[in-house]
């Protein structure tokens, strides 16, 4: 386990937060790390990646551990290493070291746990053998895929109240994130004239972010499908007339997120059909930053976006109406299924191991249409938030062949024109926006999105 640096005003930060949870809460909370998952044997484990919640109250990616907070005090549990350990990963620092390091009051091994779980809450971790030993400690089912109550209810809607939006120690992590994005993105361009796949593309833009000393936030999406929305195949041939789609983000070591989409022409030039598209998107991308300011309610920047599609798809003819009335029909869903984005931090998705608790406002609930369905957050927009902004156009073959969507629609669609933009199959254009008190920070603006400006980038 190697364990970053810390520094005092990093530990004066995690103090901050553990102070403003006992807040929030007057029980104890009990935040698990999350263990190592074996591919075939202990020894050889899937890439480990720390809870987000013990993240942001830890500040240390350590597996195999927990901490208990109580009015502000943190208890750390955690073994020390194995005899055999510093045989095969190097002298491990002691749990007295890593203790010092996060500020912790009171340190222990993790059996002594078990003498520390009474009423107390928690919020359960994804890997199988975590959520186990949760569930048998506390005595009662903890499941990740279910929704939290009582206690655990309480925890996890005071812990929403405090990540919703950032300090400034995660800021300056999620700039760093940012930062490194946008480079990853960069050298994406840049090697697709060389790249034959994919996958070639992908590396360039991977290899930026690991030589960093980074991770990727999600797993990247780098494709000439771009209508496949979490395409993770990375195999096809790049054509000189596609269009290439990469959704990549950089993580810190810390864990904080980057999530950024530029689509580009795999031949350096868009076709006047792509080009037509790209700049619809673009309008929506420009239109909904521009709306983000304290107090905007993020469903309405969705509805913008829709609306912005809906008049430039009118407008070169591949809808028909006016283009509140086809958002209002969903229309424009035909072509943008999907939320305009979502809360980004310590998770891309940030907070939605916790279902629709951060993303809605306490009293709403996800809607069934076929337009809305996909928003992932719907509440006023606050200072320190961070979202992003990601409107697309694409040609899903599931949604367009579908018989009931293609009978509702049959008029509203000019179908023949639409064949006439084959060589769209899918455009995304992402950004990480920090909300401010004066309106907004794009944290990625340093890549270019205009579509000259990317096919300069390419060239
Ligand atoms: N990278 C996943 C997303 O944009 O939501
Ligand atoms: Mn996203
Ligand atoms: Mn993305």
């Amino acid at each position: 386990m190697l364990i970053p640096q810390t520094s005092t005003s990093l530990i004066h930060t995690l103090r901050l937060r553990r102070q403003e949870l006992a807040n929030l809460i007057d029980f104890p909370a009990i935040l698990w790390s999350g263990s190592n998952s074996p591919r075939n044997f202990p020894a050889n484990p899937f890439p480990f990646r720390a809870s987000s919640h013990f993240l942001y109250f830890a500040g240390l990616p350590l597996s195999n551990a927990a901490i208990r907070l109580e009015a502000g005090k943190l208890e750390l549990f955690i073994d020390d290493p194995s005899p055999s350990s510093a045989l095969w990963h190097g002298e491990m620092p002691t749990r007295e070291e890593i203790a010092q390091k996060i500020g912790a009051d009171v340190a222990g091994p993790m059996a002594e746990l078990e003498s520390w779980v009474e009423d107390a809450a928690t919020i359960a971790i994804q890997d199988a053998a975590t959520w186990t030993q949760q569930t048998q400690l506390l005595n009662r089912w903890i499941l990740p895929q279910s929704p939290p109550e009582g206690i655990d209810l309480e925890l996890a809607k005071a812990i929403v109240t405090i990540r919703l939006t950032h300090d400034q120690a995660a800021l300056t992590e999620l700039r760093k994130a940012a930062a490194v994005t946008v480079e990853a993105h960069k050298a994406g361009m840049a090697a697709t004239p060389q790249a034959k796949v994919e996958a070639e593309v992908r590396a360039a833009m991977e290899g930026v972010i690991i030589a960093h000393n980074m991770t990727t936030s999600y797993n990247s999406i780098v494709t000439v499908h771009g209508e496949v929305l979490h395409n993770e195949q990375y195999h096809h041939l790049l054509q000189p007339g596609d269009l290439l789609l990469a959704d990549v983000g950089a993580e810190t070591q810390m864990g904080w997120a980057g999530d950024v989409t530029r689509t580009w022409p795999v031949s350096g030039k868009f076709s006047s059909t792509q080009r037509d598209i790209y700049n619809v998107v673009l309008a929506a991308h420009d239109a909904c930053i521009a709306k983000i300011h304290p107090g905007v309610e993020y469903g309405d920047i969705h509805l913008l976006a829709a609306t912005v599609i809906a008049e430039g798809l009118v407008e070169l003819g591949i809808l028909q109406g006016n283009p509140q009335d086809l958002v209002e029909i969903d229309a424009h869903a035909l072509f943008f299924p999907h939320g305009i984005g979502h809360l980004l931090g310590l998770d891309v998705h940030d907070l939605e191991d916790l279902g629709d608790l951060a993303g809605y406002e306490e009293g709403r609930e996800r809607s069934d249409r076929f337009g809305l369905g996909y928003l992932r957050l719907n509440r006023p927009l606050r200072p320190g938030m961070l979202v992003t902004i990601e409107p697309g156009f694409y040609q899903v073959p599931a949604i367009l062949n579908d018989p009931n969507l293609r009978s509702k629609y049959q008029n509203i669609v000019n179908w023949q024109r639409l064949s006439e933009f084959a060589d769209v199959r899918g455009i995304r254009i992402e950004d990480d926006v920090l909300v401010t008190t004066e309106g907004s920070e794009v944290l990625t603006a340093a890549l270019p999105n205009s579509a000259s400006a990317v096919e300069d980038l390419v060239n």
